[in-house]
């Protein structure tokens, strides 16, 4: 063989695994019980980035807990992804008076409101991924992560408009 790679520097080292015995796609195999050579996923099988967290109503995902820790590198994914995707109808803090409100006739929730301050992040997180009433879902636009970020984010802005005394405390360099 080592020759033979000297003369013919084409011929493949080793074949083995070439010629080993496979299944081409869509070819039966008699291995599996039902004859097909492609299985189809294991039931209940998840496509990776679509966990589905939010199933069930809005009140059912009131108990979801927010799985990101409060950093700095979460809130600056979560400020970019509001930004793109909740600023233009929610306004730059919250507060419903985004730049389409005017032409988009739906009137965005104010999320400064007692009642979304209040709201637990699993509302939140329930209203990006399926949106409601004339909000659109955006659950293909901000993955899993991106999407807690958002709700970290949502967080900040309310607490940045409701300062608590405490918030105002110089924090030693
Ligand atoms: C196209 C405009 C639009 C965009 C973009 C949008 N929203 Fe909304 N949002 C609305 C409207 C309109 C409502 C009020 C829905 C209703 O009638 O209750 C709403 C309601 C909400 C509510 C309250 C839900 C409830 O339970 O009442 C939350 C929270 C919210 N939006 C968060 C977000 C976040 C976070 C984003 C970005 C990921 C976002 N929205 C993007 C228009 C928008």
């Amino acid at each position: 063989m080592y020759f033979a790679i000297k003369l013919f520097p084409v011929l493949a080292p080793m074949k083995y695994m070439q010629d080993q015995p496979r299944l081409n796609a869509q070819k039966p195999s008699s291995f599996f019980k039902d004859g097909h050579g492609m299985q189809q996923p294991v039931a209940g099988t998840v496509a990776r980035g679509h966990l589905p967290t939010a199933t069930g109503t809005q009140d059912e995902s009131a108990a979801l807990v927010n799985p990101l820790p409060r950093t700095k590198e979460i809130f600056a994914v979560g400020r970019q992804a509001y930004k793109n995707r909740c600023e233009v109808c929610h306004g730059a803090v919250g507060d419903g008076m985004g730049s389409l409100t005017a032409a988009y006739g739906a009137k965005p929730a104010n999320l400064q409101a007692q009642q979304f301050r209040d709201y637990p992040d699993g509302k939140i997180y329930w209203a990006i991924v399926n949106g409601k009433n004339a909000m659109p879902a955006h659950a293909a636009d901000l993955s899993e992560p991106q999407r807690w970020a958002v709700v970290h984010y949502v967080r900040a802005l309310q607490r940045a408009q409701n300062a608590k005394d405490e918030d105002l405390k110089v924090v030693a360099p």
